[in-house]
């Protein structure tokens, strides 16, 4: 049997999440600092390192593939990455925050990229304003409309929930996937990187809550469907969008976990709330070109794999100092 990528727990990692730049248009609350410093050019993976990685995993069994960030459309030459990627055996995703999508959506659907997510908190323009710093919400409307508008299906829409931010609006997001035909998922924040802005454990919002604030107007059907993520969905008699949701401190999923990350910078992340971790960028800059001794550490990085994250959202100072836009979520 050709090498596969197992852990230490028996788990299978078929699903790459490959984080392709730090910098984002927007600044939210829950992902970054207000005054961000990105990294220099030269420490992050160039285009050709993101696709020898990605032909490297591919060759190793992982059949999805995810571009995240920062955000991932910003990142310059992104879409000849895309068009290469699109040629992979193995499903090409994105998780966007949408600002490019009114320009970029067809041309990703042409390229082969198989679904999108797209990140929306509010549907309120001063609230959402708030949450990102410096995104537009009409601009995101738009790409999610052009996303639609391009022939993608299965489109999710991803609301991380802070109390007194944007836990009010639960059911007008719920009623917009409805509207659209798209499927939303509600997402615990974890606690990664200091931020300033709210306090972690009173903004904590539980999946449990909201599933009972939307079962109140809707009725939820507990669906074992997967899409490799870690959501949990339910299915609505009367739509064809299915409610998701990611609950990292209230109903853990790292014993079915099936997938690792590559930060920006070319660290092979085990885990997203632990760093445990292995430098391929060094791997591929010792060894141009060699993708066999890269195949080799990822088999190797595989014995790294923590079993758990262990996420506290009491502690004043998190514990993993990385901000989610290194890592991509
Ligand atoms: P699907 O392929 O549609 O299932 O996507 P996904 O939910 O795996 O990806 P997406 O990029 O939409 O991620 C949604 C949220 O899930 C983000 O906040 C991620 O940080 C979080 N997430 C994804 N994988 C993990 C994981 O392994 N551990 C933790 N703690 N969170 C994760
Ligand atoms: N906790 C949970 N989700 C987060 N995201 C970004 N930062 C955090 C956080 N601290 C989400 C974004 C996006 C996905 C990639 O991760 O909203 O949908
Ligand atoms: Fe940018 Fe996404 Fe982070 Fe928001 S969550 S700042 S859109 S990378």
């Amino acid at each position: 049997m050709a090498d596969q990528l197992v852990d230490r727990f028996g788990r299978r990692v078929e699903y790459v999440r490959l984080s392709v730049t730090d910098r984002c248009d927007f600044r939210c609350v829950y992902c970054m600092a207000e005054e961000m410093q990105f990294l220099p050019r030269n420490e992050v993976l160039s285009l050709e390192e993101l696709y020898q990685v990605s032909r490297a995993f591919v060759e190793l069994g992982v059949n999805k593939i995810r571009l995240t960030g920062g955000e991932p459309l910003v990142r310059k030459g992104i879409l000849g990455l895309i068009e290469q990627l699109g040629q992979l055996p193995a499903e090409l995703l994105i998780t966007t925050n949408g600002s490019q999508l009114p320009v970029m959506a067809n041309d990703l659907k042409r390229l082969g990229v198989d679904r999108l997510n797209i990140s929306l908190d509010s549907l309120q323009a001063d609230k959402f304003k708030r949450l990102t710093r410096t995104g537009k919400l009409n601009q995101v409307l738009e790409g999610i409309d052009a996303a639609i508008a391009a022939g993608f299906e299965r489109i999710k829409l991803n609301a991380v929930v802070l109390k007194g931010r944007n836990d009010d609006e639960v059911l007008d997001l719920v009623e917009f996937a409805r509207h659209k035909g798209v499927d939303i998922t509600f997402i615990e924040e974890m606690p990664l990187g200091a931020i300033t802005e709210h306090d972690r454990e009173e903004a904590y919002c539980s999946s449990d809550e909201l599933h009972q604030i939307i079962s109140q107007r809707y009725d939820l059907i507990d669906s074992t469907e997967k899409t490799g993520g870690p959501s949990h969905y339910y299915r609505m008699p009367d739509s064809d969008s299915r409610v998701g949701f990611i609950s990292p401190h209230s109903h853990n999923f790292c014993s079915e976990c099936n997938r690792v990350r590559m930060t920006v910078e070319g660290r092979l992340l085990l885990c997203l709330g632990n760093e445990h971790s292995m430098d391929l960028r060094q791997v591929m800059r010792d060894h141009p070109d060699n993708i066999e001794v890269l195949k080799q550490h990822m088999i190797q990085a595989m014995d790294l794999k923590p079993e758990q994250h262990h996420f506290d959202l009491s502690e004043e100072q998190p514990q993993i100092v990385r901000f989610m836009n290194m890592t991509g979520g």
